[in-house]
């Protein structure tokens, strides 16, 4: 793919119906050969959208106006282009949860969480954070998070969960205010319900930091997979996060994770990790796939908004 079609793939399957302002933006990037041709200096994995338009917000710069954009991006290139060879995208977004409980409240209590890819460590709190499925509340609190629940019965309470731990190769501290303003521009500009969840978010994981590690999530899953209490089910789980990872370390993330007690909960785009069988998904934007030890069960929105249970 050239990164114009990387950015017009951007405008389609992601920004469509859910960015307005980047789904404007990428498609200009798509047609300027100028903006073309700086983005191709960089890596390859470093030429993303997100990158560059999380960047652009962290300084100050306008989003909304395409040519406002353009004129940011050329004046300040070199520092841009410094900013975006040091960071990742590392969105860490607490909704998800909400996709995740039907499968987690499900299993065997209590449970013992270790997210791999996990940024900040806000989808460690599942048992945390209040959920509204329709009209059905499930927990208290605050953030409150939404989810439009297809196919399956909203669960009757949050997991119970006795210790929680992360895995990344750069975690984030929500308690550190650079890296909350971090995780703050990776939000996509229309989203100010996203921008109040991450700050509730934060202050529930804030107030109760998770054991975050800085490591991969094959070379260091083991040895921190046996620090979980042996009384509680062990929970491995991933949101997001595979399509970061080459080919061949998947690979050796899903023989390793089958090896583990407990189980195995996925929700990732299935190009990244594929299944032999699925059915069609969802109209309406892009879809993960929510699956248990390997089972694929639901189609989930991006940002956990919607799951469509059909298993
Ligand atoms: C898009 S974020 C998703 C964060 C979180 N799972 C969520 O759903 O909100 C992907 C995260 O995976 C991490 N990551 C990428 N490759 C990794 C690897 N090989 N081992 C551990 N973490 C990795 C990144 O640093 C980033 O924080």
């Amino acid at each position: 793919m050239t990164t114009a079609d990387i950015y017009l793939a951007f405008a389609d399957r992601e920004a469509r119906g859910v960015s307005p302002a980047y789904e404007r933006l990428s498609r200009a990037v798509a047609r300027d050969e100028e903006l073309l041709a700086l983005l191709d200096t960089l890596p390859p994995a470093k030429r993303q959208p997100n990158l560059l338009f999380g960047v652009v917000r962290l300084g100050g710069g306008p989003v909304d106006d395409p040519a406002a954009f353009r004129a940011y991006v050329l004046a300040r290139w070199p520092e841009i282009a410094a900013q975006m060879r040091v960071r990742a995208t590392q969105t860490n977004e607490a909704g998800r949860c909400a996709a995740l409980l039907p499968v987690l409240a499900a299993l065997p209590q209590p449970l013992a969480l270790l997210e791999v890819g996990a940024s900040a460590g806000l989808c460690l709190y599942p048992d945390r954070y209040a959920y509204r499925y329709g009209d059905r509340l499930v927990g208290d609190g605050e953030p409150v998070l939404d989810c439009v629940l297809t196919g399956v019965a909203p669960p009757a309470r949050r997991p119970e969960v006795v210790w929680r731990a992360g895995l990344d190769v750069n975690p984030l501290d929500v308690t550190d205010p650079a890296d909350l303003a971090w995780l703050d521009a990776l939000i996509w500009p229309e989203h100010r319900h996203r921008r109040e969840r991450l700050r509730a978010a934060a202050a529930v994981a804030g107030s109760d930091p998770p054991l975050l590690l800085r490591g991969d999530l094959v070379d260091d899953l083991p040895a921190l997979a046996a620090r979980a209490p042996a009384d509680a089910t062990l929970v491995v789980f991933h949101s997001s996060v595979l399509y970061q990872v080459p080919p061949a370390r998947r690979s050796a993330f899903t023989a390793l994770v089958g090896t583990l007690p407990g189980h195995w909960v996925a929700n990732e785009d299935p190009a990244a990790l594929p299944h032999a069988t699925l059915p069609e998904p969802p109209a309406g934007g892009f879809h993960n796939v929510l699956a248990l030890d390997g089972r694929p069960l639901a189609w989930t929105r991006g940002h956990g908004q919607a799951a469509t249970w059909f298993a």
